[in-house]
């Protein structure tokens, strides 16, 4: 059965306000040397996008993959690196940036971790913040859309590996 792809933010959209984004960002960070972190997978196109459009003296970029283990509820799960940084971040200003917060809890780990190597900040960039099932109290520093619901792929976003390439954000609607 093929699944049924609704569109939310097409691609002029959703450029547009990447740029914005990356303005945002700029200017948040003058004259402060900035690493910007992708967590993988899903970020990797906002990622790519997004960095092209901040102007930063000193600018390092790195990439982390999570994976979380257990069943049952997001509380019961466990977070992990598949892949660790390799920037040290240790007195610096770290944007990471994610494909969309859910829950909030793999963000919430990363924010533990990168705390307790000594950042300087660390704020969080989201193509897609998801409030319906937000756990933990945690703000989006820069967030693309907010959205309330619904299961999204497109722009790095993924249903069992499909649809990341599509450049624009689509929910998943089930038939
Ligand atoms: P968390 O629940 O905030 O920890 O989100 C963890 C990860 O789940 C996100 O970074 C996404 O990779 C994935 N995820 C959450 N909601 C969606 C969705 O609607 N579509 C695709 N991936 C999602
Ligand atoms: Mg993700």
């Amino acid at each position: 059965m093929a699944d049924i792809l609704k569109t939310v933010i097409d691609s002029e959209t959703l450029h547009a306000r990447v740029a914005e984004l990356g303005a945002e960002i700029t200017k948040r960070y003058e004259g402060k040397p900035l690493v910007v972190v992708c967590v993988l997978k899903g970020a990797f196109l906002f990622f790519a996008d997004l960095v092209r459009h901040i102007k930063n003296e000193g600018l390092e970029l790195d990439f982390v993959r999570m994976a979380s283990y257990g069943n049952g509820t997001a509380r019961g799960r466990q977070t992990i690196f598949n892949k660790d940084m390799e920037v040290d971040v240790t007195g610096k200003h770290v944007l990471l940036v994610e494909d969309i917060v859910d829950t909030g809890h793999s963000v919430e780990f990363l924010l533990e971790v990168l705390e307790k190597r000594g950042a300087e900040s660390i704020r969080i960039c989201a193509v897609i913040d998801k409030h319906e099932r937000r756990e933990v109290a945690l703000t989006v520093d820069f967030a693309g859309f907010p959205i309330q619901k619904g299961f999204i792929v497109g722009y790095g976003m993924d249903y069992a590996e499909k649809y990341r390439e599509l450049d624009a954000v689509y929910e998943l609607v089930p038939e």
